[in-house]
């Protein structure tokens, strides 16, 4: 049975107070039946460790350098993450790959380097709405996904996926279970044939979950929790989301 997984992914939004009344406001409600987690931004991780040590809520990052350590301005490492007690970093988020030009093979690099610090990699793979369209989502998350499994080997059992649709993200469309759980059950068949431990890998599922359908995506059999932006700003939708994951 594999457990739930609720990941906060903040983006650039917050402040110090409100990251405070928020994380207060989160862990106030718990405990959860699921495992949950908030990616911040970098320079409120020492303040995010600070708030959430000795709690069950996780942190992490939303970005990490393919590069190990040096002249790389403006890029944090892995290793610096793991430093500030980082269970997590998001990569290949479709934000990066659109506006950052990440490629498939930079993503699974960075994968790497975070495996290699003992972060778990959230890897982000998604369709546009043109690529639905031209009947291409499958092909798409696949060759996005062979990159990682071809790169990190054996290792693939160690990272999480989100599959998330670039057409659902921050736009209020969501996909519907269904159209959620077919993509979902595809990726697990291509990790199947990557490790023996397919069945244990979380794949999660990002793109409008709000408090209203947390619940109906979170009972598909293949869709083991979310990866929430706009809601994950708001306590009482977080709060929510993280109670709709048992
Ligand atoms: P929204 O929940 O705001 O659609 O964002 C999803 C996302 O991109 C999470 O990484």
């Amino acid at each position: 049975m594999r457990r739930k997984l609720v990941v906060g992914n903040w983006k650039m939004n917050g402040n110090r107070l409100t990251n405070t009344e928020l994380l207060a406001g989160v862990e106030e409600a718990g405990p959860y039946t699921a495992d949950v987690a908030v990616c911040a931004p970098f320079p409120y991780l020492s303040e995010v460790a600070l708030s959430l040590q000795a709690k069950r809520i996780g942190w992490g990052a939303q970005d990490c350098s393919a590069h190990e350590s040096g002249a790389y301005t403006g890029e944090v490492s892995a290793e610096m993450l793991a430093e500030f007690g980082c269970r997590f970093v998001i990569v290949g988020h479709s934000e990066r790959r659109a506006y950052h030009a990440e490629s498939d093979q930079l993503v699974a690099d960075k994968a790497k380097i975070a495996l290699k610090h003992n972060l778990t990699p959230i890897v982000c793979v998604g369709e546009t709405l043109a690529e639905r369209e031209a009947n291409q989502t499958d092909a798409i998350v696949k060759r996005q996904m062979s990159a990682v499994i071809h790169t990190l080997g054996h290792c693939i059992s160690q990272i999480v996926v989100a599959y998330e649709p670039v057409w659902a993200i921050g736009t209020g469309l969501t996909a519907t279970p269904e159209q959620a759980q077919a993509v979902h059950a595809l990726l697990r068949v291509q990790l199947h044939a990557a490790t023996p431990k397919s069945d244990q890998m979380q794949i999660l599922y990002g793109g409008s979950v709000k408090p209203d359908n947390a619940a109906a995506l979170f009972s598909q059999p293949d869709i083991d929790g979310g990866l929430i932006g706009g809601a994950s700003l708001k306590a009482a939708d977080f709060v929510a989301i993280c109670r709709a994951a048992r």
